[in-house]
C-alpha cells in the first residue's frame, strides 16, 4: 500500500520568505533572493513541483560551487526601439529573468512590442510565470528558454535538444489567463520517480532507454539516463528546434549541442521574452471578453465520460492556485527540512516558520 507522504500546508507568502532567508543567507543580495524565492513558491502554488521550493538545495549548490553568480549584473549588448539583447553575465535564471521581463514589457509599453533574446542566464524555472508577468492584463507574452540536450530527435537515439519549454499568456477578463507552458519532451524526466514508485509502466513512446530503444520500465535504468521522446515527433521536435533558435540563436550564444550531465556548468542558458499590447490591435476589454467568451465554448465542449471537463491552458494551475491561496501551499516534509538544514548550516533565522508550523 502507498504511504501518503508528510506535507506541511504553508502559507505562500512564509515559503517564499524562507527561501529567500536561505538564499540571502548563502550571499544572494537581498531582493535578488526575493525575487528568486518568488519564482519558486509561484511554482509550487501552481502544483508544478518539479519546478517549486524543491530546487532551493539544487541552486545553493550552484551558488556555492560558483556556478552562478550571487550578484545579478544584467548588461544591454544591442538595443532597438523594439528588440533588446541582453547578457545575464551568469546571474540566476529567475533574477535574470525578472529584469529582462521587466525591460521587454517596458519597451512594449512604449513601442507596442518589445522582444529581449538573453545569453549568460542559468535555469529560469517555469516559462509561464515569466510570459504572465510580461502579460499583465493588457498584453500578450511570450517566454522560452533553451536546456540541455535531453529530448531526442524523432529519427535519433540518443539526446539530441533540450526540452526548450515555452509559453504564451493571454489574458481574460471573468476567468484566468489562457497560460500554455509546454515543454517539447512528452513527459517531464521527474515523473519517472512516480512511476517507479507507483509501479506502473512508463506511457507508451515517451521514453528511450539509453540503449536507443523505446521503453516502458521505469526501473530498468536511473531515470536521468532515460532520454524524451518529443511531443508529437516532429511536432514537438521542430518547435524544440525553434526555441534553440529563437533563444539562444537571436542572443548569440553557443547552442547546447551535448549532454554533459546534469551537473556540469548550467552557464549559458539562453532565454527569450516577448510582450505585445493587445490595443495595438483591437480594444483591451473587447478582446478580453472574446477571450473569456472562447473559454465558454471551450468548456461546453462535449466530453467522452461523464464528470470529465474541457480545461482550456492554464486552468488547471489557477484552480490550484486559488485553492492553495486559501489552504497554504503543500509542501513535502523533505523539501521544508532540507531548506531548514540549509538555514541551519548558514546561521540563518528561520524561527519564524518553526513556531508557525511545529516543525
Ligand atoms: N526551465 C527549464 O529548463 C524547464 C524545462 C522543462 C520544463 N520546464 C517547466 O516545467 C513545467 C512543466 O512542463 P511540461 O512540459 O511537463 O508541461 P505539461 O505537460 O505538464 O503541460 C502543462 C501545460 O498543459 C496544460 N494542461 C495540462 N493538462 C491539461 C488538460 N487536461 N487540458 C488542457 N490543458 C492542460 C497546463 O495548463 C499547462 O499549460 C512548465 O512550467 C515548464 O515551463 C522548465
Amino acid at each position: 500500500m502507498e504511504t501518503a507522504e508528510k506535507t506541511y500546508n504553508i502559507d505562500e507568502k512564509d515559503l517564499a520568505r524562507l527561501g529567500a532567508v536561505v538564499f540571502e543567507a548563502y550571499g544572494v543580495p537581498r531582493e535578488d533572493a526575493e525575487i528568486l524565492s518568488l519564482s519558486l513558491a509561484e511554482a509550487d502554488i501552481r502544483g508544478i513541483k518539479s519546478h517549486g521550493m524543491v530546487r532551493v538545495p539544487i541552486y545553493i549548490d550552484q551558488f556555492v560551487n560558483g556556478k552562478f553568480s550571487k550578484e545579478t549584473k544584467l548588461t544591454v549588448k544591442k538595443e532597438t526601439p523594439v528588440s533588446l539583447v541582453l547578457d545575464g553575465n551568469n546571474g540566476p535564471g529567475a533574477v535574470v529573468s525578472a529584469r529582462a521581463v521587466m525591460m521587454t514589457r517596458k519597451k512594449a509599453e512604449q513601442s507596442g512590442f518589445a522582444f529581449a533574446a538573453v545569453h549568460g542566464s542559468n535555469h529560469f524555472g517555469t516559462a509561464g510565470y515569466w510570459s504572465e508577468m510580461l502579460a499583465g492584463d493588457d498584453m500578450i507574452g511570450f517566454a522560452s528558454t533553451n536546456s540541455i540536450p535531453i529530448v531526442a530527435a524523432p529519427a535519433g537515439t540518443g539526446r539530441g535538444i533540450g526540452s526548450n519549454p515555452f509559453s504564451y499568456t493571454i489574458p481574460a477578463n471573468k476567468y484566468a489567463s489562457v497560460c500554455l507552458d509546454v515543454s517539447v519532451g512528452v513527459m517531464a524526466q521527474g515523473k519517472i520517480y512516480e512511476y517507479a514508485r507507483l509501479g506502473k509502466p512508463l506511457p507508451e513512446n515517451a521514453w528511450l532507454g539509453p540503449d536507443g530503444q523505446v521503453t516502458r520500465d521505469p526501473k530498468q535504468w536511473d531515470p536521468m539516463d532515460y532520454v524524451m521522446i518529443p511531443f508529437g515527433m516532429h511536432k514537438g521536435f521542430g518547435l524544440g528546434v525553434v526555441m534553440e533558435m529563437l533563444t539562444s540563436g537571436l542572443a548569440g550564444a553557443e547552442f547546447h549541442r551535448q549532454y554533459q550531465g546534469l551537473n556540469a556548468k548550467m552557464t549559458e542558458n539562453s532565454h527569450c521574452f516577448w510582450a505585445m499590447r493587445i490595443d495595438a490591435f483591437t480594444d483591451v476589454k473587447k478582446y478580453r471578453d472574446q477571450v473569456d467568451a472562447y473559454i465558454e465554448y471551450l468548456h461546453s465542449l462535449p466530453v467522452t465520460n461523464p464528470g470529465d471537463k474541457v480545461y482550456y491552458p492554464g486552468e488547471i494551475e489557477a484552480v490550484l492556485k486559488a485553492k492553495y491561496l486559501r489552504e497554504g501551499v503543500p509542501v513535502a516534509a523533505k523539501v521544508v527540512e532540507d531548506m531548514l538544514g540549509l538555514a541551519a548550516g548558514a546561521s540563518a533565522d528561520v524561527s519564524f516558520i518553526k513556531s508557525k508550523y511545529h516543525i
